[in-house]
């Protein structure tokens, strides 16, 4: 009989009531809670700060989700201190205990998950079809990620007659987490706990839009028992103190996650040499996407418009793998087309917290404005093929499909990270192809397609990170589907694959002569 090599964490099934029920009162709960003042934590102690800023909900941004303070640059400094004392205790503290604390942080985070879940719901508006499975993937990440460390924990044995030959992997010090709000929970905590399991001590910088979350992220590794000194929570400006970090000498390495301009800032940042420093910088950085979807003429329609709809607007477009493009081969193109718009326009708009929303807003005023300003410049260079209405109030933003989109247009090459779909005709399944591949990026794509000479092709000729045959290209699942880009999608190993610890490690060698 067939059983997972890992595992998953079962998402939450809202088909039974009490499932049901335990949501509603637990996102009462979280309502009596909000408007709390959370603090930076260096060393263990919540520190006060001359500066905060308030984290709002973005379905009705009057409603104060958390007043966060902000780590100032000395601050930052103070915690860097911290997490350079504390390093030789955690790194000499076996991996198979810091691997126990992660599997305790996982079923505290799964006794938590009703809570965990409104507080998703809340503060980025990500309705709770979508916020639990951040909660089970987080889980997955604490678990896989304990499991990775004991494997990689046995090292390598190369030995010969009258010589032994060991290799073994070693913490590399300190590592600057510095997460994105679009996976608050499942992305801080993967590249946190990555980070810790490894031995390094880690200092988190959290998104500001989502640092409430991450607020109880670090409540529950503490509480999971991960050392203070170990774990720094920082939520900072991350133009000004999130610089500073990547630029501090004692930091060994980064982890990013989030936009290509920051992305390739950090990047160039960390290269340069510092005074005072002794070691060269490790940069993880994964960054945007502009995915695209074929659909060929042999694709089963009701498949393909189901997944490029759920791919294209779920949680709002904001997602680094999200479909924002469609390339449809001419012989289908009105057939698909149609049941496209029909199907769109089947979304429901509205806040997070309503059962009946499909669409929620997006995080801020100033991606709404962006994303606005997209489609003004979509409106100059393609046909505008529908817009959704959309709640005055908030931070909403209506699902839109553009027509007639040139491959090269602005709305066809940029990321806009909301709910914009460009449609793009192609004469044929080469020329799709061509078209799905003609962009900077390459994190995830995907094929509807029952022609096996297309889908053989598009394995090795689709130039992305993670490609989806016959299904939706979002929601990728730990150690099933190990997830990260190529090209200007990002450096760094797969999320919840076989090689991302490895870049947490050092390897060292020793041959002894017995
Ligand atoms: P962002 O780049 O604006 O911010 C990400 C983080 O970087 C935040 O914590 C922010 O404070 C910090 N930051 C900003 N400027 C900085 C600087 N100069 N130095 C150091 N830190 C700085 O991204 P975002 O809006 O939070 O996230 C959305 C982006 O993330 C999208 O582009 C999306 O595609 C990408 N993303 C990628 C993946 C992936 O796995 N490839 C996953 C999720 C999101
Ligand atoms: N891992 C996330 C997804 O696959 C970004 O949608």
């Amino acid at each position: 009989e067939w059983s997972p090599p890992f595992e998953n964490a079962a998402d939450t099934d809202y088909a039974i009531a009490a499932e049901r029920d335990a949501a509603t009162e637990a996102m009462e709960t979280v309502r009596q809670q909000l408007g709390q003042r959370y603090r930076p934590i260096i060393n263990g102690e919540a520190v006060n700060t001359d500066t905060s800023l308030d984290s709002v909900n973005p379905s009705n941004p009057s409603q104060l989700i958390g007043k966060v303070g902000l780590t100032s640059q000395a601050q930052a400094d103070a915690a860097i201190s911290g997490a350079k004392a504390a390093f030789a205790d955690w790194a000499a503290t076996p991996p198979a205990e810091r691997a126990a604390m992660l599997r305790r942080a996982a079923d505290l985070m799964e006794s938590r998950r009703a809570e965990l879940n409104a507080w998703i719901v809340l503060e980025v508006g990500k309705p709770l079809g979508q916020a639990d499975p951040e909660v089970s993937e987080a889980i997955d990440f604490c678990r896989f990620y304990a499991d990775e460390m004991e494997r990689l924990d046995a090292g390598y044995a190369y030995d010969y007659p009258g010589e032994t030959n060991r290799y073994r992997y070693f913490p590399r010090g300190l590592t600057v987490v510095i997460s994105p709000w679009n996976f608050p929970f499942a992305i801080t905590t993967g590249m946190t706990v990555a980070s810790l399991v490894a031995g390094n001590c880690t200092l988190l910088k959290p998104a500001e839009n989502s640092s409430v979350i991450a607020a109880k992220i670090v409540e529950i590794l503490y509480e999971a028992g991960i050392p203070h000194g170990a774990l720094q929570f920082l939520p900072a400006i991350g133009s000004t103190v999130g610089a500073h970090l990547v630029q501090h000498p004692d930091v060994h390495m980064i982890a990013f996650t989030g936009s290509r301009a920051v992305g390739c800032e950090i990047y160039a940042k960390a290269a340069q040499w510092q005074p005072g420093q002794k070691h060269l910088k490790r940069v993880v950085a994964e960054m945007g996407g502009k995915n695209g979807i074929i659909v060929d003429e042999s694709a089963d329609l009701d498949q393909a418009v189901q997944g490029v709809v759920y791919s294209a607007f779920g949680f709002s477009g904001q997602k680094c793998s999200a479909c924002s493009r469609v390339i449809v081969v001419e012989s289908i193109y009105d057939t698909f087309l149609n049941r496209l718009l029909e199907a769109t326009r089947s979304l429901n708009v509205g806040d997070a917290a309503a059962a009946s929303t499909k669409v929620g807003p997006v995080i801020d005023a100033k991606a709404q404005e962006k994303i606005l300003s997209y489609i003004e410049t979509g409106k100059q260079e393609a046909t505008l093929a529908l817009s959704l209405s959309a709640p005055d109030q908030g931070y909403f933003i209506p699902p839109t499909v553009f027509t007639d989109v040139a491959p090269d247009a602005v709305i066809a090459q940029e990321e806009i990270f909301g709910p914009v779909l460009a449609v793009i005709k192609a004469p044929d399944f080469d020329t799709a192809l061509a078209i799905a591949n003609n962009t900077d990026y390459g994190l995830t794509g995907g094929l509807y397609s029952r022609t096996p000479s297309h889908i053989d092709r598009v394995q090795t000729n689709f130039a992305v990170g993670n490609l989806y045959i016959n299904r939706s290209i979002t929601g990728a699942i730990v150690s099933r589907h190990p997830f990260g880009g190529l090209k200007m999608s990002g450096v760094g190993s797969k999320a919840g694959g076989p090689d991302y610890l490895l870049q947490f490690l050092e390897p060292r060698h020793v041959s002894e002569n017995v």
